[in-house]
């Protein structure tokens, strides 16, 4: 039976692999990602009038004006290649206010999925983290070094990976993830992200193919 496509949250401390996790996803479900960092990040690069005022917010590892993400995300979310694929939202809602936008369009996820990482670790993987302009992929210098001297010569670091930064947007992160899942806490599955990556992805891609299975099962019987 061909059923609706899967509707996927992702969310997380930062650092806790929610883009390495993602790319993973994208490979084996082809769902559509929609991350707000990225999104900014190339509005950033772009420098468009919203990347101007987001790069403020940024560079300082605060959260970007709510009105700012909310319209950026509807618009995605609402072309048509969600509705064939699925999708998958990363980074997104991050506070209580984004959260309520999407339920009052009736935009809900089938699964909420919290990647669970200690603290000390996910500063680690932050100061270690460089990014691919070209390939938007993500490394690690001691986890996941690039392939060859030509990658990493290349490579980039962002500008909101310093210790301190890292410190005030995990504290941001925590004052909000509480407000925020009292909106899907019925829906809500932990993940252990304190494993590899591949290990993670196993734990991931099994409760993403129960979920897709029981959606399966709920149409036929419709
Ligand atoms: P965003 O880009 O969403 O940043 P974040 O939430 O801080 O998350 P990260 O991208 O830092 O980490 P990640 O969980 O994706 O980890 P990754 O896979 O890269 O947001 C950036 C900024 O944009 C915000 O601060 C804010 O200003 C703004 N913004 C975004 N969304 C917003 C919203 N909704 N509202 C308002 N503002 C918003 O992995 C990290 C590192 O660890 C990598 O080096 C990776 O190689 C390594 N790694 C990954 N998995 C493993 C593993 N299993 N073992 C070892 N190392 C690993």
């Amino acid at each position: 039976a061909i059923s609706e496509p899967l509707k996927v949250m992702i969310s997380g401390a930062p650092a806790s692999g929610k883009g390495t996790q993602c790319e993973m996803i994208v490979q084996k479900f082809g769902l559509v990602h929609i991350s707000t960092g990225d999104l900014l990040r190339a509005e950033v690069s772009s420098g468009s009038e919203i990347g101007n005022k987001a790069k403020e917010y940024m560079d300082t590892g605060r959260l970007v004006p709510d009105e700012i993400v909310i319209m950026m995300v509807t618009a995605r979310i609402s072309q048509e290649d969600t509705k064939e694929k699925g999708w998958l939202l990363d980074g997104f809602p991050r506070t209580f206010a984004q959260a309520q936008s999407l339920e009052k369009l009736k935009i809900r996820p089938d699964v909420y999925i919290v990647l669970d990482v200690p603290d000390q670790i996910l500063i680690d993987r932050c100061v270690g983290r460089r990014v691919d302009p070209v390939t938007g992929k993500i490394y690690h210098l001691k986890f996941f070094p690039p392939e060859n001297e030509e990658i990493k010569a290349r490579l980039v670091t962002r500008s909101d990976d310093t210790e301190e930064k890292v410190k005030s947007r995990l504290e941001i992160y925590k004052k909000n993830a509480e407000a925020i899942l009292s909106t899907y806490s019925t829906i809500m599955n932990k993940v252990d992200g304190n494993h590899s990556k591949d290990e993670v992805f196993k734990a991931i891609d099994s409760l993403l193919s129960k979920v897709q299975k029981d959606k399966e099962n709920m149409m036929k019987l419709e």
